[in-house]
């Protein structure tokens, strides 16, 4: 592991905790944490990883995931950098690096009056991991999902080549996409124009209702299941009536606010989060019959 000191030129550090890189403030050691400068920076790591037999794993916004206590073995990979944040607005068409936040996206739809991703505000992630996951939100009952946007992704596969993919040839399902084995490495939206001040209210709008409705009081992964039926049932609902609101696990706990969170009281562990999550399986497939599914990404 040591020759990657040599190697990367960006940020390397061995032994990084991850806790402070997730929203929900969980989580080890990493073996190695990398965050390199540019392209071939990223090349050179992945390669690196081949010869090492170290396994990758990209960090994305660390707002929907869920990392163990234990030591991570492997190379953890965050595109922090500036060359992988870089967003760039030309007519109607918005390229993204994957690794801006969505909220920096969203500033410059606002500056540019580009309407169409309005439903990701308030959604702490970046570019890249909403792509992955096809984040979306159902504002109203009307689901909005970030590929409905999207044009094309350049990606960079496990062995460091870089390929354009079109959204055609591309999958994407309720938070699954078919872009798992590459790493994203800048997304290009097809927005519509509007007036600055109608894409400012909307952003407003959103986030009040997000504001309203969500649990920000203490760090979480935003929701943890997937709303089941594609989408159609809230995955919320169905937990706040088998009345498990409140409920806890250790130092981790079932949102007063939105039952489909689960917070963390401070110093919760993986295993508060784990014991938690099946108990809440558990109890909906007892009472419902519905099988809850995880929506967030779990490092074991
Ligand atoms: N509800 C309850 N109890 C709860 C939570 C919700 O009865 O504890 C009810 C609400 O009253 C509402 C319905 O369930 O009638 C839907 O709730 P909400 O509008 O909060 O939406 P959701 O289906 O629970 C989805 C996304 C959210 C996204 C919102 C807003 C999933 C799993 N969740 O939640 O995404 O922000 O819509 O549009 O798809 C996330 O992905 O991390 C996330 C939070």
């Amino acid at each position: 592991m040591r020759e990657l000191k040599r190697l990367v030129k960006g940020k390397l550090n061995f032994n990084e905790r991850i806790s402070p890189h997730t929203t929900f403030r969980i989580g080890g050691l990493a073996e190695a944490w990398a965050e390199p400068e540019d392209a071939d920076d990223l090349r050179g790591i992945l390669k690196a990883s081949r010869r090492l037999r170290k396994p990758i794993y990209v960090a994305g916004g660390g707002s929907n995931l869920l990392v163990n206590n234990k030591r991570l073995k492997g190379i953890v990979i965050r595109l922090s950098a500036p060359y992988f944040r870089r967003i760039i607005a030309r007519g109607e068409r918005l390229r993204a690096g994957a690794g801006a936040s969505l909220k920096n996206l969203l500033a410059l739809c606002a500056e540019k009056g580009l309407t169409g991703l309005e439903f990701c505000s308030g959604i702490p992630g970046t570019v890249g991991g909403a792509v992955l996951m096809n984040t979306g939100s159902t504002p109203k009952g009307e689901a909005s999902n970030i590929a409905d946007f999207l044009k094309r992704v350049r990606v960079m596969d496990k062995a460091g080549r870089i390929r354009v993919l079109y959204r055609k040839d591309l999958t994407f399902g309720y938070r699954t996409s078919s872009l798992g084995d590459f790493i994203i490495l800048e997304a290009e939206f097809a927005l519509r124009k509007a007036r600055k001040g109608y894409v400012k209210q909307l952003l407003r709008k959103a986030v009040d209702e997000k504001r309203r409705t969500q649990d920000f009081s203490k760090p979480s992964a935003g929701c943890i299941f997937k709303n089941p039926c594609s989408g159609l049932i809230s995955a919320g609902r169905l937990i706040e009536l088998a009345g498990l609101k409140g409920e806890k696990n250790g130092r981790a706990q079932v949102s007063r606010k939105h039952a489909n969170y689960i917070v963390n009281l401070g110093n919760a562990s993986f295993r508060d989060v784990k014991g938690l999550i099946e108990t809440v399986r558990k109890r909906v497939r007892d009472e419902f019959n519905v099988e809850l599914e995880t929506e967030i990404k779990v490092w074991e």
